[in-house]
């Protein structure tokens, strides 16, 4: 019998149980700060209602050369340089994005491109504002499966650039940022612990951002609307968004903690999507915490959607409001609608045994050899195409065909 060809050998069985660890974290600002003072030159709104209705104070608004991508790029960077591996070493890249620049590529994979990850699959993620969380999980699945070692997941958002600027109710909320994790697999118990992942399809009119498939607008696709919804805008009923965030944080934080065996007196901390100040001391309440066990950043960033929990995780970090063997819940809701709940042990990224420490200039390296690769792949793209059109008997199948015909067979 003939035995079937395989490309790769079969990976070894997994004896021990394999767990899926965040041993880096980093963010990507805009450095543009758009002040509630600077949004009523054009919005008709005031700093008192601003602040007292949502908690924010100002946000980020990226300028015409930061993207989504870039600033994705600069929080993975940001990343690998807490977890110190080099880019050739991630497996998967995923980013949780609403704003992508394209439908596609992806922006996993640009920022793949530009990392020089050459070893790395890549993909975008949409669920909105839980999408950082959905991210997490699909990478920490993967890597308790034994399918890969190493991941980075990027939240990254340019909402400002799909906001309708004449809707106050949603031009207050949003700002521009990203932030991204680094998960590595280890034999040591902890890191991601459980999630809960729901969605509910019935309330996808409450929020969302028409685009080119939609077709009510396929006809006038540059100005269209649908439903009385703008093409490439975002839309959102804020009041109903409002109640319903209200439910799921504390009921999906209890159903996280009931998975990992744990209760909400085992947490240091819970790093909620920052959507509205309001709406986290209602959580506070229902979960029947103090509102101090909640990681609050929004009046300085506003909702960055995708990127807010990862923002918020590494400020929290950065103030020594987690430190190793603390367990932290993350929650998101938003567009879908979705939401999604995790509860993650902390983990020392240095107390593990690294037999690899690398300096960050090798990084640094590997960045410039994936931006010349690119850019030289695209100069001999055009030069290619270039030469084809002004002088097609000199293409590359002319040549070969004449080889051909002067070779003697
Ligand atoms: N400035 C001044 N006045 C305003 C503004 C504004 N920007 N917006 C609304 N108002 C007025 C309204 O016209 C209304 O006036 P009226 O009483 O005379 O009619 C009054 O303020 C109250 O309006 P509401 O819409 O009831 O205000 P509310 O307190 O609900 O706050 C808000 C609105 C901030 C949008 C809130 O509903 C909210 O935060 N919702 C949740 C948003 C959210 O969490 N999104 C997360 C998901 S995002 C994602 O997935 C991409």
């Amino acid at each position: 019998m003939v035995k079937a060809k395989t490309t790769a050998p079969p990976r070894p069985r997994n004896t021990e149980p394999i767990y899926a660890h965040i041993v880096g974290w980093g963010v990507g600002l805009p450095e543009r700060t758009m002040t509630n003072d600077d949004l009523t030159a054009f919005v008709d709104t005031s700093d008192e209602w601003i602040k007292a209705r949502t908690g924010i104070h100002e946000r980020r608004i990226a300028n015409s050369k930061e993207t989504t991508a870039t600033l994705g790029l600069k929080a993975a960077q940001a990343a690998l340089n807490i977890a110190d591996i080099l880019p050739t070493d991630i497996d998967l890249i995923i980013c949780a994005t609403s704003s992508p620049e394209y439908i596609f590529p992806s922006t996993a994979s640009v920022i793949q491109a530009w990392l020089g990850a050459s070893n790395a699959g890549a993909f975008d993620l949409s669920a909105a504002c839980s999408g950082f969380v959905y991210a997490v999980d699909m990478a920490a699945q993967s890597i308790r499966s034994g399918s890969i070692t190493t991941a980075v997941v990027i939240g990254s958002e340019t909402f400002s650039r799909v906001i309708d600027w004449t809707d106050r109710g949603t031009a207050i909320l949003f700002g521009d940022g990203a932030g991204a994790v680094v998960l590595s697999a280890s034999s040591i118990e902890g890191g991601v612990l459980s999630s809960v992942l729901r969605s509910d399809g019935s309330g996808a009119e409450m929020l969302g951002i028409p685009t080119v498939g939609s077709i009510d607008i396929a006809d006038i696709p540059t100005i269209g609307v649908n439903e009385g919804h703008k093409m490439g805008k975002m839309h959102m009923n804020g009041g109903e968004v409002f109640k319903f965030a209200i439910r799921v944080i504390g009921e999906s934080i209890t159903q996280a903690l009931d998975l990992a065996g744990l209760t909400v007196a085992d947490l240091k901390l819970i790093v909620p999507h920052q959507a509205n100040l309001r709406i986290i001391q209602a959580a506070a309440r229902a979960l029947k915490v103090d509102e101090s066990l909640f990681m609050c950043n929004l009046d300085r960033f506003g909702n960055t959607s995708a990127a807010s929990i990862p923002i918020a995780l590494c400020e929290a970090v950065a103030l020594g409001r987690v430190v190793p063997g603390d367990n932290i819940a993350f929650v998101g809701f938003g567009g879908g609608l979705t939401w999604a709940s995790m509860i993650v042990q902390w983990s020392d990224p240095q107390s593990e045994d690294r037999s690899r420490l690398l300096t960050r200039q090798r990084r640094e390296i590997s960045y410039r050899v994936a931006w010349w690769r690119a850019r030289l792949i695209r100069i001999s793209r055009q030069i290619d195409d270039l030469v084809r059109r002004i002088r097609p008997q000199r293409g590359r199948m002319e040549r070969l065909r004449r080889n051909m015909d002067r070779s003697d067979f």
